[in-house]
């Protein structure tokens, strides 16, 4: 299986087991999503040092694919399906937070299939020519990977529009009134679209997948799995409930599970030297020095929930009044820091406001005569 990166995307980086990346199609300039200002080890999106070591550790079959069992499954029986019949699979629409593994999945269909993989990124895709280079150099049956498929521009979107159901591309050739469209044809491919955003995508685009699937939080047990599986990978020697201690605080999220393990690899390495194996009490030891509490709630995330038991009785308090409150940008704090937050039981989002739950005063040890009526009225549907 061939894997080429277009475009200075998100994903054009060097994987190692794979034949070195054709030159891109564009340099052109990469936006910045609002969520790549997380700071520190418990940021979702990818850093240069995951680039390079993910892609070690990366998932290459579906047997190595860790959790998702459900979409997985339904997946393989797409995937059989439509080599039975000989055609491409439908398009594919992944969703989900940052590092659950939808690029990863991508890559894996690709190779389950037997086919090249074409990865690009929205953000890359500025100019028409940019897209048109891409579907003229689909092979038949080859998978185009666009990520943050949500931040296509309007002349792109309606570009792929018919590439998608017809597999042709309207070319405009002349200017003016002597202007005519070329119908030009393309191989039958797959378009597997990835976002974190799946609202923000527009309709017209979404109908055009057959298949619009949502990638979940990992569980601790799937997450252990995975630690394993890379300690092996990385040769280091890790004990069950180290790993366990490491999955604990990983809100979920395999890339920031690898991350860990590396961090409290190095911390081992450095500290405890004399260790051959990574021992629970040193996995907590490190991640405690990396302020990562047992919850997996860094120092952001904790001030987040004190500002608003502190400054607010604990809700309900607006976003835009909590932004200020804490210096932080409305966006960001809605689209990195809450997300967890609210998955995890520890914030939750009513129609006046966001309010924190008994757990987080639970979490933070904070006595319930602290907050609001509101927050206490709660009290017996969390503990129920
Ligand atoms: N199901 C999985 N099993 C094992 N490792 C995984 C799995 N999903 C993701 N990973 C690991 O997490 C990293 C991030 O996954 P990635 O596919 O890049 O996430 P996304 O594209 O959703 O942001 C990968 O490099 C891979 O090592
Ligand atoms: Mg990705």
């Amino acid at each position: 299986m061939a894997v080429k990166y277009s475009g200075k995307s998100a994903d054009s980086r060097i994987d190692p087991q794979q034949p070195a990346p054709k030159s891109p199609t564009a340099g052109s300039k990469i936006l910045k999503s609002p969520t790549d200002v997380r700071p520190g080890l418990l940021k979702q999106q990818e850093t240069d040092d995951d680039r390079r070591l993910d892609n070690t550790i990366r998932p290459h079959t579906f047997q190595e694919y860790i959790g998702q069992q459900a979409l997985r499954e339904s997946l393989d029986i797409s995937l059989k399906a439509a080599q039975n019949r000989g055609e491409p699979l439908d398009h594919l629409l992944l969703y989900g937070p940052p590092g659950l593994g939808k690029t990863t999945l991508a890559m894996v269909m690709a190779r389950e299939m037997n086919t090249d993989i074409q990865i690009t990124a929205a953000p890359a895709l500025e100019r028409p020519r940019d897209i048109i280079g891409i579907l003229m150099s689909l092979q038949p049956g080859s998978v185009l990977f666009i990520d943050e498929i949500h931040r296509l521009n309007k002349v792109t979107e309606e570009i792929l529009y018919p590439a998608l159901e017809d597999f042709t591309l309207d070319r405009t050739i002349g200017k003016g009134q002597s202007a005519k469209i070329l119908r030009v044809p393309l191989p039958r491919f797959t378009l597997i679209g990835a976002t974190t955003k799946a609202g923000a995508i527009s309709s017209p685009l979404r109908d055009r997948f057959g298949m619009v699937c949502r990638l979940n939080f990992y569980t601790e047990v799937e997450l252990m799995r995975i630690i394993h599986r890379s300690a092996g990978i990385l040769k280091v020697n890790i004990e069950d409930l180290a790993a366990r201690t490491i999955a604990s605080r990983s809100r979920g999220t395999p890339r920031i599970a690898n991350r860990l393990l590396r961090r409290v690899r190095d911390y081992c390495q450095v500290k405890h030297a004399d260790q051959k194996m990574i021992l629970q009490a040193l996995a907590e030891e490190a991640l405690d020095l990396f302020d990562i509490d047992p919850a997996g709630l860094d120092p952001t995330d904790r001030l987040l929930l004190k500002t608003m038991i502190h400054n607010f009785n604990g809700g309900p308090v607006g976003l835009d009044t909590l932004a200020a409150a804490i210096g932080e940008d409305p966006r960001t704090l809605e689209d990195v820091y809450e997300p967890y937050l609210l998955q995890s039981g520890l914030l939750h989002r009513t129609p006046r406001g966001r309010m924190v739950t008994p757990m987080a005063l639970q979490h933070l040890k904070i006595d319930v005569g602290n907050v609001s009526l509101a927050v206490q009225q709660a009290l017996p549907t969390f503990t129920d």
